[in-house]
């Protein structure tokens, strides 16, 4: 099955209540929330992010698919804790050694939160496989991470392939979620690879109706 995490990265404030109803209306299975520090990245969303995941928790049943671009990890789960989340990905190359990673994995799932790792474009898949058996997603980012908007990497198409026969191979049971510049154009041939939670925030806020595209992005090929 195909779910879509619905990027509201871009949603401007002022419209963010007939935004999230219409979104929940229109069944997405996430609302992903893109928390940026200024620091692993050079935009910072940390406040508005906390903002209107407090609100889509108030307003909303569907699941907060958290996505940390941040440097300081533990303290993003203690502030975002606060949302219920119930997944919180990070970034593998926000850690400094194995350790940390580990120990970073054992702290979300303490606040009962399953848990995702995020790789960028060129740092090679074979980095996180040691961590997929204690792990529920990983998230191949499908564009540099920091902004909205921009086009999707084909390269990381093979990526994902890679990742999904790895997988396959060791029996892993596992979600693959791909983040940035997924349209009715890309998601076919990350569907196909091996993909099955996409995000997408342009190409659904940019829609006249939400329910039409996120419909079509969840359709199996
Ligand atoms: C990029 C973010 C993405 C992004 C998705 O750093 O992680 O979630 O905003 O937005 P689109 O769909 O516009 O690429
Ligand atoms: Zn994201």
């Amino acid at each position: 099955m195909v779910e879509v995490s619905t990027s509201i990265l871009s949603v401007k404030k002022g419209e963010e209540s007939k935004t999230f109803f219409a979104l929940e209306a229109s069944k997405t299975d996430y609302f992903h929330i893109d928390v940026m520090d200024g620091k692993f990245v050079e935009k910072d969303t940390y406040q508005k992010m906390l903002e209107y995941a407090s609100y889509i928790r108030r307003i909303s049943n569907a699941p907060l698919d958290v996505h940390l671009m941040v440097k300081d990890i533990k303290k993003a789960i203690d502030d975002y804790s606060a949302v219920e989340p119930n997944i919180i990905t990070f970034h593998l190359e926000a850690c400094k050694d194995e350790q940390e990673v580990l120990e970073i994995i054992h702290y979300i799932k303490e606040n009962h939160c399953k848990v995702g790792i995020a790789v960028k474009p060129e740092t090679d898949i074979k980095e996180v496989y040691k961590y997929l058996p204690y792990i529920h997603m990983c998230l191949v980012m499908t564009v540099e991470p920091g902004k909205g908007g921009q086009t999707y990497l084909s390269d990381m198409t093979e990526k994902v392939k890679t990742l999904k026969t790895y997988m396959d191979e060791n029996h892993l049971e596992m979600d693959i979620e791909v983040d940035g510049g997924i349209n009715l154009r890309t998601a076919p041939e990350v569907k196909k690879a091996g993909a099955n939670i996409l995000v997408a925030g342009t190409a659904i806020l940019n829609a006249v109706d939400y329910k039409v595209i996120i419909d079509e992005l969840k359709m199996e090929v």
